[in-house]
């Protein structure tokens, strides 16, 4: 087959008075991963989500094989063989994981006139796709038992099973580790050999070199950019993203105060994050690190013991820890806001109690406090009317940020804080971090990215099998390197 498998031509695209996409051209060819990059806001999940039938286009031709095609909904697009992991992919927690990975698609036994699931089989393949990705849970578990980075890779799982022409990633290695990472690129490269065609959308730019045949940038629903492999590089790709060359933040380490918050959360070993201080979890896949910072929150289903100021507390849940002074960013992005509700009432909402005046709430002061930390994290575009669902995937992040900025908080928590943000905001957000933690608050964090634990932190404490093995201390012993010999990767 010559020619592209699916092209997209002139397609332009508005919400009210936004546009999100304004005449992009784009194609994939069979055998090819096209990467699509730009900053968050810039269109990259509006354009795939138009290729595998979400929105329409108001303007444009989108062409499968050439040939003209209309999607009504995303069951078309996948009947035509486009199949999409989108930036949040939708599970249903309370089902087991294979059920997941075959809903939509059940295998199916026949018994005379009677179908039924055949249940054996849907365990059977799930395990067969699952372990394409090193990942071996039990099929029978339920996905509410899952992590954020398990639960991406069921996702994942679930779009593989599917038989595909082109293939669309959404951000798929958020809160991925390397292994896992590793993995999933050497099952993209045996699709790639296969002849499938890949789009893959990363902010991730040292992945997007590594990988992709071509990569178009994106900036303001625009192509800025079309490059082949070998003839672009991570800070090319930054200046076409933003319009500036790349620049690094550097983070400052401020003298240490009082321990804000103490805990056992292995039963053994102590994590101790005192006033000014950034404090890291880092550990692979399975390790518990991320389980760690969520039962801190009182969101585990043990209960927490934690010393909030030396006075011992016990946490059943996360209403629990915010009435003792404890924020939480959740990685599940689904858990961290109200898609159906205002930014404005998103960031308001852990906030009322400060603006209840005999029981009114004080608009004006609201709106100043709303405005001013839209402003400070930058969530684009400004407008506090706009629901969640309305704002791109890595707006929506700042807005679970903004939040919790607004309160001011003892000790955040942070489980992978910066996913699916891009370069430059990834920037502003750790320096954001080191505000809260330079007005005296505290912070902990659970990322998969160690560079990011590296700079930031200046304590990381490393997870093995549920158990805090090393500490790493800054400047001496913290860097990527040895944090994830730490770790053991
Ligand atoms: N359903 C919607 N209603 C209103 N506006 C929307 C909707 N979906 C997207 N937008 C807007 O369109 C623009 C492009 O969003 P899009 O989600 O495509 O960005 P993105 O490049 O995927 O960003 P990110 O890296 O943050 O995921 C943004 O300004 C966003 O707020
Ligand atoms: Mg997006």
């Amino acid at each position: 087959m010559t020619g592209p498998a699916v092209s997209a031509e002139g397609i332009s695209k508005r919400f009210g008075a936004t546009v999100a996409l304004d005449g992009v051209d784009f194609d994939v060819a069979y055998g090819e991963i096209h990467a699509v990059v730009g900053e968050n806001g810039a269109g990259k999940s509006t354009l795939i989500r138009i290729l595998g039938g979400v929105h329409r286009p108001d303007r444009g031709v989108i062409r499968l094989d050439g040939e003209e095609c209309h999607f009504a909904s995303p069951h078309d697009a996948i009947a035509a063989g486009i199949v999409t992991i989108p930036q949040d992919p939708r599970l249903v927690p309370a089902l087991s994981i294979a059920e997941n990975v075959a809903l939509g698609d059940l295998p199916v036994r026949r018994l005379g006139p009677l179908a039924m699931v055949d249940r054996a089989r849907m365990r059977a393949e799930a395990r067969e796709v699952l372990a394409q990705l090193d990942f071996d849970p039990d099929p029978r578990a339920r996905v509410a038992s899952l992590g954020f980075a398990e639960r991406q890779l069921v996702a994942i799982a679930k779009a593989l099973r599917r038989r595909c022409r082109v293939f669309i990633l959404d951000e798929p290695t958020a809160a991925l580790e390397r292994r896992e990472i590793a993995r999933l690129f050497s099952v993209l490269a045996r699709m790639k050999r296969q002849g499938t065609a890949v789009i893959y959308i990363s902010h991730q730019l040292d992945e997007v070199v590594a990988i992709a045949d071509r990569c178009t940038v994106l900036r303001d629903g625009r192509v800025t950019a079309l490059a082949y492999r070998g003839a672009f590089a991570v800070n090319d790709l930054v200046g076409a993203m933003t319009g500036r060359p790349a620049q690094e933040a550097t983070t400052a380490a401020f003298p240490a105060g009082e321990p804000l918050l103490e805990a056992q959360p292995d039963g053994a070993a102590t994590v101790r994050v005192r006033e000014r201080e950034v404090v890291g979890l880092a550990g692979l896949l399975g390790s518990g690190a991320d389980r760690m910072i969520r039962g801190l929150f009182g969101a585990a289903s043990e209960p927490a013991i934690v010393a909030v100021r030396g006075d011992t507390r016990r946490l059943a849940s996360p209403a629990d820890a915010i009435a003792v002074g404890i924020g939480m960013v959740p990685g599940e992005r689904a858990l961290g806001l109200v898609m159906n509700q205002s930014v404005r009432d998103n960031i308001l909402l852990p906030n009322l109690d400060a603006f209840a005046r005999n029981g009114w709430l004080d608009r004006d002061a609201s709106d100043r406090l709303v405005a001013e930390v839209m402003e400070l994290v930058d969530i684009r575009p400004r407008r506090p009317e706009l629901k969640a669902s309305a704002l791109s995937g890595g707006n929506q992040q700042k807005v679970i940020l903004a939040k919790w900025l607004a309160r001011r908080v003892a000790v955040l928590l942070l489980d992978e804080p910066t996913q699916g943000i891009d370069v430059a905001a990834k920037a502003q957000i750790h320096a954001l971090i080191r505000d809260v933690v330079a007005r005296g608050g505290g912070a902990l964090i659970h990322s998969s990215d160690l560079g990011e634990l590296a700079r930031l932190c200046d304590r990381v404490l490393a997870v093995r099998q549920g158990r805090i093995a090393a500490t790493l201390e800054r400047p001496a012993s913290l860097d990527e390197p040895e944090l994830r010999n730490a770790i053991g990767g």
